[in-house]
């Protein structure tokens, strides 16, 4: 019996130590964790299961066959974050450079196709050299068999990526198909072709990390949403992501306890919005001043900042917030800015977060780079997004609600549950001087011009005319804003809605 246990601790040693001591520490080298390493970092201690710890990969070709390691280039498992089941996997750099064979795909399609049916976050660890080249076409099939996945579990289980090291060529495809991209400073890059690549199709000369490091694609692409300084940190806020959603999309997102009084008033909001529409102001004070504890988890922070994304409570209550920003580009909404809140509103309603929409927007960005770009479909995108959501929409209009924007931001037409607005508030078809310049464009006599955008903006520019519509559920104090969206918040609590049965939609891609 004695050499039956022998032999497990030995296989066990063997997979425990990848591909080697020699390669580990040239992974640590490197400034990075081992799979293993990372996995005790992501979870709870002590609570990873690890699945599969001794396949070996089946290739035979250019000699691999005389080569394996137990478990191959991918340690997986499932275990917890915030004593709640996540399932994981992590490539392991120090076998064959964490490469996707066919067995390790079949490790992780057998781990995706858990969490779906158990409804629990999928977490992938990505540090990998891509497909492994002595597997060819077998290699390929898995990766497509795990994306096949990656696409039913869309909006059933949330998936989140982090990527700490190179994920390249097809790989990149899998992180792409999950809700959240994580990125390690200097360490992690993603990119289709790499630099060599570049160089010889299209001359241009780009080093890794401008092409496809963490800096890249959380400010430039928009393909990632969060970056850490160090694989600590960024695994930390994969931690803090998951306190913030649900299992899946049966799931309510979890409650957390807090100590900030639910009907607490906030004087400093009094005068937050400036007297002179034309000056700005920056929206995340007022975000920090009326959610639970001034807890912020802010998605895409460098990506089109002229809106601001991300997770936060009211009452302890997860819900996903989406703001214009005035203090950048004025909080035009332009190309970036619809797509990065469209994706992000999609999120919150496939797994029912309610949505609290902040307005303050002067219109849409005018100028030929939009319009060629598309404006007209990304910016349909958002619309297109909070029409069909059907969870919870409390939308607060702090300043400027101007023309097709206004309707767009979560307005009362696209399904809003409450609209309040601040007495502040000017909701028109665009601002006093644009509108003055048009229906007076024969004025041109400066005082009469205006005397007539004065005009104007006493009839239009305030909120009390869509008040009287009934466009605006209440005007509110802005003291009262925390207290005001709670009471909203709480009376949606049971909301009941579906749209009508299709396959799906046809969002403008
Ligand atoms: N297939 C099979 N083995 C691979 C591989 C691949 N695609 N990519 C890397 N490896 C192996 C290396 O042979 C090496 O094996 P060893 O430990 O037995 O020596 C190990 O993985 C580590 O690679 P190495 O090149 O030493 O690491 P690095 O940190 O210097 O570079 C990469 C990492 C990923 C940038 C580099 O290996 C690379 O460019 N790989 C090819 C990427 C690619 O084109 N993939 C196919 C497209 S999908």
């Amino acid at each position: 019996l004695k050499g039956k246990f022998e032999k497990l601790e030995l296989l066990n040693n063997e997979a425990e130590i990848g591909g080697g001591q020699e390669r580990i520490e040239k992974q640590h080298a490197a400034g990075k964790k081992t799979a293993r390493e990372r996995i005790e970092e992501l979870l709870d201690p002590g609570t990873f299961n690890e699945i599969d710890k001794f396949v070996l990969h089946r290739a035979t070709d250019f000699g691999i066959d005389k080569k394996k390691f137990r478990g191959d280039g991918v340690v997986s498992g499932y275990g917890k974050i915030h004593d709640r089941l996540v399932y994981v996997f992590a490539q392991d750099f120090t076998v064959f450079g964490g490469t996707m064979s066919r067995s390790n795909a079949d490790k992780i399609v057998k781990i995706q196709k858990m969490a779906i049916e158990n409804g629990a976050p999928l977490i992938g660890l990505n540090d990998s050299g891509g497909a492994r080249i002595q597997e060819g076409v077998q290699s390929l099939a898995g990766y497509a068999d795990i994306f096949y996945n990656n696409v039913l579990s869309s909006g059933v289980i949330p998936q989140i990526s982090t990527i700490l090291g190179p994920c390249a060529g097809g790989a990149v495809y899998s992180p792409a198909l999950t809700d959240f991209i994580f990125m390690v400073n200097e360490t992690s890059h993603m990119f289709v072709t790499g630099p060599d690549v570049i160089k010889t199709v299209t001359h241009e000369n780009v080093s890794k990390e401008d092409l496809g490091g963490a800096v890249t694609h959380t400010s430039k692409s928009g393909v990632a949403h969060f970056s850490g300084d160090n694989e600590e940190q960024t695994l930390m806020m994969v931690r803090e992501l998951v306190s913030f959603i649900p299992s899946n999309n049966m799931e309510e997102p979890p409650i957390q306890t807090t100590t900030d009084p639910i009907d607490r008033k906030i004087d400093a909001l009094h005068d937050v919005v400036p007297a002179d529409p034309n000056k700005a102001y920056d929206m995340k004070d007022i975000i920090l001043k009326i959610i639970d504890d001034e807890h912020f988890l802010e998605v895409q922070p460098n990506y089109a900042a002229n809106i601001v994304i991300g997770f936060a409570r009211f009452g302890g209550k997860s819900v996903g917030i989406v703001a214009n920003q005035p203090a950048v580009l004025a909080g035009v909404l332009d190309i970036n800015s619809s797509a990065k809140a469209a994706r992000f509103v999609r999120f919150c309603d496939a797994f029912n977060i309610p949505l609290v929409t902040l307005v303050d927007v002067p219109g849409f960005l005018p100028g030929t780079q939009q319009e060629f770009g598309g404006i007209i479909k990304h910016g349909a995108k958002l619309l297109y997004a909070f029409a069909e959501a059907t969870v919870p929409k409390i939308t607060l209009i702090t300043r400027k609600a101007y023309g097709g924007a206004y309707d767009v931001m979560s307005s009362k037409h696209i399904g809003g549950d409450i609209n309040y607005a601040f007495p502040t508030a000017e909701i028109a078809v665009m601002g006093p001087e644009g509108a003055i310049n048009i229906l007076n464009r024969d004025i041109t006599d400066e005082a009469e011009k205006a005397k007539a955008v004065e005009e104007y903006r006493d009839a239009f520019a305030n909120p009390y005319r869509a008040a009287s519509l009934g466009y605006v559920d209440e005007i509110i104090y802005p003291e009262d804003t925390r207290i005001k969206i709670i009471n909203a918040l709480e009376m949606t609590h049971n909301k009941r809605k579906s749209n009508l049965p299709r396959k799906h939609g046809n969002i403008p891609l």
